[in-house]
């Protein structure tokens, strides 16, 4: 039987995946381990050093065999290949999706429309340096010929969070004369917080928005003009202080950027998958464009891997199965992402909309609605915080959930005093949420008879653990990478478009109308008796 949709859902490889389910659902992690005490070395992968143990995945051969089935269904091979040769994957939107290209800038040509998009690359990376160069030396000068000693980006969403993530995560590649900030919440309350502490002339704004229109980011982008304009007191002084990056050439000239300071994107990088392009500009001012560099080709080594690599020991289509696994076949709806680097406290966020955005899809890529799910509810912290809020829940309620543990093998040398500290946790985590602890066990160990129920931890949580040598940009950028692919892998199983988000609009246009109606006074008001009600009360209260 063939697949009902373009994915490979309704398969006899899938239908065979239904049969096994019925057997794991009831059937305990522990029990599987004492099956077969190599869990470790069979269902663990390794990349240079960046390895992925499943071994506390409710998955055994069978499983493992019937997820490897799936791929072949759906010919993988050649999607990866459609990805990465710049075939108009983002289907309803008519574009390729070429993040690879972009950590790739001295490979083998890649066209899109039969156009080389590697020459337009290297000249912004080139654009890039220079800037930096001369951000770093203090020859970068603002309003008024004061060096440039801060940079604050702008932007929301895919011009927001990878940036802001990368930027966090690696603080100690920070050079020292530099600050970046960043604001992104259209209320003003993260610009407000800078105004009182920074003097705009020595601060670079970069606007980064693919479109230059999305609302937020404009709103703040206008705010900061003006109090340029206020404390410099020339109009002119945008053409100094204001970088812009995006799509849209022509709604930075008209918003003032000079030209020497607009830094392209392209049609065929989504927003959350644009970090490795002039997205990332505020980053590379933090860590330097070699830095900057490294982290692309973390990238673009995890692309090689992901290309060549065969399936069962291949990282992003294990991560992704296991994903569809734990989804569809276990109904596990959350999934926790819980980094033991306080630094990588923003991945769980970027990773948010990396997977969300991408994958929340009720639809195929033919238009025809589906009746099975996509994507996972994803959440996450700094996993030892995280020890101390919810994981009471992933041990002890009655949802179901799957967690991605994260953890560097080596702290920088400042850090280090701590990190086995903090390793230790974060094994541990796993390994109480897959073993749980027994009424008989706690009997044992003298636990008072009327608390046993409350001690009980019922345990079989699926968990993948992923360690990697360093916090570094290289082996940032292969995460990213790996969390990238693992998402098309998924979709290509799902038979959905990973790279469209055109659920995200009505909220737009419905956030216009109802400014308006703010605007006047509750005056124009809309039919929806709900919205009505609320505007009409807001309305009461301001007068
Ligand atoms: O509203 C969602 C979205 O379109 C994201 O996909 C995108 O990353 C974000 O808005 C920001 O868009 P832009 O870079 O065009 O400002």
């Amino acid at each position: 039987m063939r697949p009902s949709g373009p994915g490979a859902v309704g398969s006899p490889a899938w239908r065979e995946l239904e049969q096994l389910a019925v057997i794991h659902r009831t059937t305990h992690l522990r029990d599987l381990f004492a099956a077969d005490p190599d869990r470790f070395a069979k269902f663990s992968a390794e990349y240079d050093g960046l390895l992925l143990d499943y071994s506390r995945q409710r998955v055994d051969d069978k499983v493992l065999a019937g997820l490897l089935e799936l791929v072949r269904t759906v010919d993988l091979t050649s999607w990866i290949e459609q990805l990465m040769s710049g075939k108009p994957v983002n289907n309803t939107e008519q574009h390729a999706a070429l993040h690879t290209a972009l950590r790739d800038p001295d490979g083998d040509p890649v066209s899109e429309n039969g156009c080389d998009v590697k020459p337009a690359i290297r000249d912004v990376l080139a654009t890039m340096r220079a800037l930096i160069d001369k951000l770093h030396s203090g020859r970068l000068l603002g309003a008024g010929k004061k060096p440039i000693r801060h940079v604050v980006n702008i932007g929301i969403g895919g011009s927001d969070l990878g940036v802001r993530m990368t930027t966090t995560a690696l603080a100690a590649y920070h050079v020292k004369n530099v600050e970046v900030h960043f604001v992104a919440n259209v209320d003003g309350s993260e610009l407000s917080d800078l105004r009182a502490k920074l003097d705009p002339a020595e601060v670079l704004f970069v606007v980064c928005s693919k479109s230059f229109t999305t609302p937020e980011t404009m709103a703040n982008a206008r705010a900061a003009r003006e109090w340029l304009f206020d404390k410099s007191g020339k109009r002119d002084a945008v053409q100094n202080n204001f970088v812009g990056i995006s799509a849209n050439g022509a709604a930075m000239s008209d918003f003032g950027i000079a030209p020497d300071m607009q830094l392209p994107m392209w049609d065929w990088v989504g927003g959350r998958y644009s970090i490795w392009s002039a997205a990332g500009f505020s980053l590379a001012c933090a860590i330097g464009m070699d830095e900057f560099e490294a982290m692309l080709r973390g990238g673009c080594d995890m692309d090689l891997h992901f290309q060549s690599k065969p399936f069962e020991n291949n990282l992003p289509v294990l991560l992704g199965l296991l994903g569809v696994w734990n989804i569809n076949f276990l109904n596990a709806g959350f999934h926790a992402v819980l980094p033991y680097d306080n630094r990588m406290r923003e991945f769980p966020r970027f990773l948010q909309q990396l997977e969300m955005e991408s994958n929340g899809k009720s639809v195929d890529r033919n238009g025809n609605g589906v009746d099975y799910q996509t994507g996972t509810v994803v959440f996450g912290e700094a996993g030892n915080n995280a020890q101390h809020s919810f994981n009471q829940m992933l041990h002890q309620g009655t949802g179901r959930f799957s967690v991605d543990f994260l953890a560097p093998i080596e702290a920088s040398p400042e850090l280090a005093q701590n990190h086995d500290m903090g390793l230790a946790n974060c094994l541990a985590q796993a390994t109480a949420l897959m073993r749980g602890v027994r009424a008989e066990e706690l009997g044992e160990s003298g636990c008072r008879h009327d608390l046993i129920p409350h001690n009980m931890i019922p345990g079989n949580r699926p968990s993948s653990l992923i360690v990697f040598p360093q916090l570094d940009p290289y082996n940032l950028g292969r995460l990213i990478a790996l969390y990238e692919h693992k998402v098309f892998v998924q979709s290509v199983i799902w038979g959905i478009n990973p790279f469209d988000q055109w659920g995200v609009e009505l909220g737009k246009r419905l956030a216009n109308q109802v400014l308006q109606t703010l605007a006047a006074a509750g005056k124009q008001i809309d039919p929806d008796p709900s919205l009505r009600g609320i505007l009409d009360y807001i309305a009461r209260q301001r007068q």
